[in-house]
């Protein structure tokens, strides 16, 4: 394996200001004389922005491999200086890293094709399709000496820092649940049902504010149109350490755009709108408390009373995250440091979902799993439990 050589000093090409993990760092892209060789296999939607980003950024050569010519084709019309291959086996001995932006069920083969080539991976999410592919890979990654990381974009998005220093700090008071939404008339995947292509964002998300990941999944999913995959679903994710639960709508099936995550506190609460363009993150500084039993009441007054506030919006600097995404994992590749999501997060990631898959796969049926009736976190109250039959079961993660 090739391994990119440090900085010389006295260099002075120009540095650019990098967002990554919560903080701004001054990150010298393009200051060594070693071009990073970067493949992305996958000229897709999502395969072009990275092929966009990585063309733009200093010091990297990039190769575009897509199965498909038209594509090469079209990548070749937008990208007159990129190399391309129609298949990666072709280029591997000429690149150092790897961007695999294929459709999922196709993730696993390619990444491990090219870990076993002692090739730098960053995988786009969810990093396989199952726990044991998922596995493998952290083990080839480790056993080969190289970066596996996965492209959970959220965790480098300067909204997503913010709303988990709210929470963290405590601003928010304890946490009661996050609801989150990710709707639109959306592709439909052929490879993958709606809670495998739009989930892994929500659950990256929410285990990464509450730095914790669920033990316990609820699914609910249709198959509306097509019969092969689910297209809208409705997850529950419970998070004993927090003691809280996450809320989680995604679909294909929706007129309007809707991306958004809600925190519910104790003292205020959170509306993260990926859609605003100026006001992302907004704080209200409300809540309900409920009535003291004792005081004297009217007999029309409501068992809550209402806590209202000032609306807050702070500044959210802006920086695209899968650029910044991106370029963090340039930054490992040349500096040999774990990337800040790495392939053991992505497995974690893939466990959750696959604790979802078995029946949210079901063509055509209603599915409900995770029929857990313990509405009562702190364990004061005790609910029965009921059998696991007919496809309603809980599924734990791990
Ligand atoms: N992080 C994000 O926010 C985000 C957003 C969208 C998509 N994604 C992910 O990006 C990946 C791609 O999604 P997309 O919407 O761009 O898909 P897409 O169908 O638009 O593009 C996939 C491309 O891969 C090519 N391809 C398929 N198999 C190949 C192979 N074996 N070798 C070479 N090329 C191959 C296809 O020809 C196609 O051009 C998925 O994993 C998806 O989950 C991530």
């Amino acid at each position: 394996m090739r391994q990119a050589p440090h900085s010389p000093a006295g260099e002075t090409d120009r540095k650019v200001t990098v967002l990554t993990s919560n903080r701004a760092m001054e990150h010298p892209v393009g200051s060594h004389t070693y071009r990073d060789r970067i493949a992305v296999v996958g000229y897709g939607y999502w395969g072009s922005k990275h092929v966009r980003v990585l063309s733009s950024t200093p010091g990297v050569d990039v190769t575009i491999v897509d199965g498909r010519p038209a594509r090469l084709s079209e990548a070749a019309a937008h990208y007159p200086m990129a190399r391309l291959a129609t298949r990666l086996d072709d280029v591997l001995h000429d690149i150092d890293a790897v961007v695999i932006a294929t459709p999922p069920g196709t993730h696993a083969a390619i990444a491990h094709r090219a870990l076993e080539s002692e090739k730098h991976v960053l995988v786009e999410k969810p990093l396989a399709t199952s726990v044991e592919d998922a596995e493998l890979l952290v083990k080839t990654a480790a056993r080969c000496g190289v970066q596996l990381m996965v492209g959970h974009t959220f965790e480098y998005n300067a909204a997503v820092w913010k709303l988990r220093e709210l929470v963290r700090s405590g601003a928010l008071g304890r946490i009661l649940y996050v609801d989150t939404a990710r709707l639109s008339l959306g592709r439909y995947q052929s490879d993958v049902n709606v809670i495998w292509d739009l989930a892994p964002h929500d659950i990256s998300i929410v285990s990464y504010i509450l730095d914790e990941m669920p033990s316990c999944a609820t699914v609910w999913a249709h198959s509306h149109i097509s019969r092969q995959h689910a297209d809208v679903a409705y997850l529950r994710f419970d998070f004993p350490r927090s003691q809280t639960r996450a809320y989680v709508h995604v679909s294909w099936l929706t007129p309007n755009k809707v991306r958004q995550v809600t925190v519910v506190g104790e003292q205020k609460m959170a509306v993260y709108d990926d859609m605003s363009d100026n006001e992302r993150i907004r704080i209200y500084d409300i809540g309900v408390d409920v009535q003291d039993i004792d005081a004297p009441v009217e007999a029309h007054a409501l068992p809550v009373s209402y806590r209202t506030g000032d609306i807050v919006s702070p500044y959210i600097p802006f920086q695209e995250p899968l650029l910044v995404q991106d370029h963090h994992f340039i930054e490992c590749i040349r500096t040999g440091s774990p990337p800040d999501t790495p392939g053991e997060r992505g497995l974690e990631v893939v466990r959750v979902l696959a604790a979802t898959d078995q029946l949210a796969d079901v063509a055509g049926e209603d599915v409900v799993a995770g029929a857990d009736v313990s509405t009562d976190l702190a364990g004061t109250g005790s609910v029965p439990v009921p059998p696991a039959v007919n496809g309603h079961r809980i599924f734990h993660s791990r």
